[in-house]
């Protein structure tokens, strides 16, 4: 859970992925959710269990550090003195603007990309999820250097689905403002298939009228998993 400097608080769960390695850790799910809220204020990180070495080396090295530890499950921003009270948890949701169309929603989707935290990269990528009832979820790339431990864009808004129970999920679009080639990694096909497989995808490459395809047709053959639940 984060804690913003007014209180706000943040969560992030693990995501579990069929390709285990793919899965996505609580706390780059947090941080990840954070920025692609614009919000990079982060006063304080707390753990529901014991902070593992990964999460100790995630802190140290993220852009936004630094952090010191002030409790056994508990971390401070040096950039604050006292901790804010906690407050209410952040609606990660963007009401969709009353005209909407394809276009409305690629246009907003490269506006999100300024969110994006790149000093790996600099290339900036923004997603946004429509659910079923018309809410948005926001997502950016936020890059770590370790490259093990950035978050697509993709992956980013999934995670956030997930934290918050949102999955009934129709569209997603994809803007990459500075590549005219722009298509989801392979990484990025997985997790989509797996969280959003009724989905449709629109891929803006800026030159031309964006390109559409079903999840489903993305990653041909992907890994379910379904054997790893044979005992339950
Ligand atoms: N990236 C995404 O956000 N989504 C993709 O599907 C491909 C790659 C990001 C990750 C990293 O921050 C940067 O782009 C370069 O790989």
């Amino acid at each position: 859970m984060l804690l913003l400097e007014n209180g706000t608080l943040i969560p992030g769960v693990r995501v579990e992925n069929a390709s285990f390695s793919l899965s996505l850790p609580a706390l780059a799910n947090a941080f990840s959710t954070a920025a692609a809220l614009g919000r990079i204020d982060i006063a304080a990180v707390s753990f529901s269990t014991a902070p593992s070495e990964a999460d100790l080396a995630f802190l140290r090295g993220h852009p936004l550090r630094p952090f010191s530890r002030v409790g056994e499950r508990l971390f401070k921003s040096d950039r604050i003195t006292r901790l804010p009270a906690p407050g209410s948890v952040i609606d990660p949701t963007i009401a969709r603007p009353g005209e909407w169309s394809t276009k409305i929603a690629l246009t907003q989707t490269g506006k999100l990309s300024q969110h994006a935290i790149i000093p790996e990269s600099d290339f900036p990528v923004g997603v946004l999820v429509e659910l079923a009832d018309g809410r948005l979820i926001p997502g950016v790339n936020v890059e770590h250097p370790d490259w093990q431990q950035i978050v697509c864009a993709e992956k980013n808004a999934l995670g956030t689905a997930v934290t918050f129970g949102l999955l009934d999920i129709v569209q997603i679009y994809l803007n990459c403002p500075t590549d005219d080639q722009a298509s989801p990694c392979g990484a990025c096909r997985q997790f989509m298939v797996e969280l959003a497989p009724k989905a449709t995808v629109w891929m803006d490459r800026g030159i031309r009228d964006a390109e559409e395809a079903d999840v489903n047709d993305l990653l041909p053959g992907y890994f379910s998993g379904k054997a790893l639940h044979r005992n339950s």
